[in-house]
């Protein structure tokens, strides 16, 4: 395999000296010496499950991973994690206070288990594939390498006087070092709050209040799709906001010149003159390792809390057995670490289980459609796990970009984010994956740590059908809940709540410094269930399609996005009194965005500018795609006489549905209907 310069040749070197490398492993032996129990990990290819092989079939093992939780949880964190201390019980759960805690009084480090094990066992192994931008320019990280770079980044961390329980704001391209920042703090103990690299510097600067961190990790500037992303600058602009921070390290991703301030640390420079050694912290089981927001119903994000042990074990488990990954193959999953597929597919499930992991800096159409498929033919990757809207968009340019390329290296297709429609399923399993390869629509949420819904694993063969995730992973037991009765629906053929009725280890513990906001909107909804948000239908024979988001959440391009948080913008334009945001079907987005915005009297201001401010304020204050791709400014929007929006009609107007607008006589201004099914007829041409 050619091998390149991993980024960094002054931290890292080709030729890490022979001596630091044995005192590293020398310590780590030494930390593990009478407080290790397991120094177990083992190849478990051959036998998925050597330690239940007593269970003939998957559905035996399954029942009694619901049937004997303890049982099955216990046995398996023992033999997968290394610990430094045995826990005592496996749980302690109540989920009608939202209390969830696993492994308890066990300790261990989630960066001694994801790196420094595999580093002295298989030190030259690939940990990680840095895909730049660029096609051609790939660079290799072996796992002695990544150790070093774990531990210069946490030397540097507790040199600058970051401790155990410090929030860490990390807003980095896609890298090696964004990795060693979340390992780093992992390894400190530390919290990590990854903030996805395309959010603007108000939402930043949100994230970075509400977990009060007082050190952020950026970079000089990002490279995505052949164009410059001036991160620097938009931590400048949101420290404006911030006064919790303290400490700001800059990481030179291209070396360009950005103004440096008095918080301003060079990363690299730090780096460079620290040692690759480091003593890990000794965590509890249930220490918080990360905090990452997600959308809601209401205007604020949420700091979904995930715990050590539990979030580790559910993640590598997952990784390991739904893509049925084998030693030494190569696992490309192209989500950005700032969402929690990055999280747990690029970062923590890989390299729990010691594999080769792809960190994919570039978009799926730089420099040309054939990006992804150019890229398996040249890394040979065994493995794709990408987002429904990637393949939508990709469909469209035509199979000759993919089929130009040599994909046979693929073994395993998953996809995640949004409902994977039949026709996109299809020329995944048939274009793609030339009819070879498994196709894993795996259904989870930043909330369940891991994948909960997927069709494998399952019994040797078991069918696969096109779009649905299909069959609960080990431990999950999914129920559908009656939304008007709060039941349990039982039997095939059900449409219902999506929840889940029992504990699992990666299940998410808090929403940071709110617990009770975490209650209220996972467990209240149904007494003592989680409750996903999602809708699910579940068939005949017991298998789960998601219908989508039950709550005011819509899934755009696989983001997730309240439609709260985007009216709260829009209301802050001048010249707005009131709006009310909804998603309707996009060939490509899955959901596109669509505002219905009233004006206040008198308003002088053209609509055309008022779109475009509109869209530069939601750009600024969220995300570019978080802007609304339908503004409509209406004199007034569809409400009950008790003042509700009934959001139900806004929807079928924009769905082009108006003949599905169904009783409108309880509104308190029927004839508001009429009007916005015309003014949408003027603005979309259609009828
Ligand atoms: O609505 C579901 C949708 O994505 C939501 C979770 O979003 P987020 O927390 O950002 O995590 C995305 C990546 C795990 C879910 O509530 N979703 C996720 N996977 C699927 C899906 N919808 C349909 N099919 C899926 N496979």
């Amino acid at each position: 395999m050619k091998r390149f310069v991993v980024a960094l040749p002054s931290v890292l070197g080709r030729n890490a000296s022979k001596s630091k490398l044995l005192k590293n492993e020398k310590c780590v032996r030494t930390l593990q010496v009478g407080r290790t129990l397991s120094d177990s990990f083992t190849d478990h290819s051959t036998t998925p499950f050597p330690e239940f092989d007593t269970f003939a079939t998957h559905d035996e093992l399954y029942q009694f991973s619901l049937n004997s939780p303890d049982f099955f949880w216990g046995t398996l964190a023992r033999s997968r994690i290394n610990w430094y201390r045995d826990f005592g019980r496996v749980k302690d759960c109540d989920l009608t206070r939202g209390h969830i805690r696993w492994f308890l009084d066990g300790e261990l480090n989630v960066s001694v288990n994801c790196v420094d094990r595999h580093a002295e066992k298989n030190p030259d192994s690939i940990a990680l594939i840095w895909e730049k931008d660029e096609p051609g320019t790939q660079e290799y990280v072996t796992y002695r390498e990544l150790l070093q770079l774990v531990c210069r980044m946490s030397n540097v961390l507790e040199s600058h006087g970051v401790k155990r329980g410090d929030r860490v704001a990390i807003y980095l391209p896609q890298s090696p070092v964004a990795v060693a920042a979340m390992l780093a703090c992992a390894r400190i103990g530390a919290i990590h709050n990854v903030v996805f690299a395309g959010f603007s510097s108000e939402a930043l600067a949100g994230r970075i209040v509400d977990a009060q961190a007082e050190t952020v990790i950026t970079a000089d500037q990002g490279v995505r799709g052949g164009k410059i992303i001036e991160l620097k600058q938009v931590v400048d602009d949101a420290l404006k906001s911030c006064t919790c921070v303290k400490r700001v390290f800059v990481y030179q991703r291209t070396g360009n010149d950005v103004p440096m301030g008095k918080l301003d640390i060079n990363l690299d420079k730090e780096l460079a003159s620290q040692p690759d050694t480091h003593t890990p912290a000794v965590m509890d089981s249930e220490d918080y390792l990360f905090m990452l927001y997600t959308s809601g119903s209401t205007g604020k994000p949420k700091g979904i809390a995930h715990t050590q042990a539990g979030y580790l074990l559910y993640a590598g488990l997952t990784m390991k057995h739904v893509f049925d990954y084998k030693p030494n193959e190569l696992f490309g999953c192209v989500a950005d670490i700032g969402w929690i597929t990055g999280h747990t597919y690029v970062v923590y499930g890989p390299l729990f289980n010691g594999a080769a992991t792809l960190l994919f800096e570039s978009t799926p159409v730089y420099p040309n459609p054939g990006r992804y498929w150019e890229t398996i033919e040249r890394l040979k990757l065994n493995h794709l796990y990408l987002a429904p809207t990637a393949l939508r968009m990709l469909l469209k340019s035509g199979d000759s970009w993919v089929t130009k390329y040599d994909r046979s290296s693929l073994r395993k297709l998953g996809c995640v984010g949004e409902p994977l429609n039949r026709e996109a399923w299809e020329w995944f399993y048939e274009v793609i994956g030339e009819e070879r390869c498994d196709i894993c629509d795996t259904w989870w949420q930043t909330e369940t740590g891991g994948i909960a819904i997927t069709p494998r694993p399952s019994a040797p063969g078991a069918e696969i059908r096109p779009a649905m995730p299909m069959r609960p992973f080990f431990g999950i037991d999914p129920v559908l809940m009656d939304p008007q009765m709060g039941t349990e629906l039982t039997g095939g053929d059900v449409k219902g709540a999506l929840c889940i009725k029992r504990p699992w280890p990666g299940m998410a513990r808090s929403i940071y410094g709110d617990h009770q906001r975490f209650i209220d909107t996972y467990y209240k909804t149904y007494h003592g269930v989680y409750f996903t948000g999602d809708g699910a239908y579940r068939t005949k024979d017991g298998y789960y399609q998601i219908t989508g988001r039950m709550d005011d959440v819509l899934n755009v391009s696989g983001h997730r996005l309240g439609t709260a948080e985007i009216e709260d913008v829009i209301d802050d334009l001048e010249e707005t009194a009131e709006s009310a945001v909804v998603g309707f079907p996009h060939d490509i987005k899955g959901w596109g965005i669509y505002a219905f915005v009233v004006l206040k009297d008198d308003v002088k201001t053209s609509e055309e500018e008022m779109k475009t401010q509109l869209k530069a304020m939601v750009k600024k204050r969220i995300s570019a795609f978080a802007q609304p791709d339908i503004i409509m400014f209406t004199p007034g929007l569809p409400k009950t006489r008790s003042g509700k929006i009934m959001r139900r009609i806004l929807r079928k107007i924009a769905a082009n549905q108006p003949d599905e607008l169904g009783d409108v006589s309880t509104l308190f201004d029927p004839s508001i209907v009429d009007a916005l099914v015309e003014k949408h007829k003027q603005i979309t041409g259609k009828s």
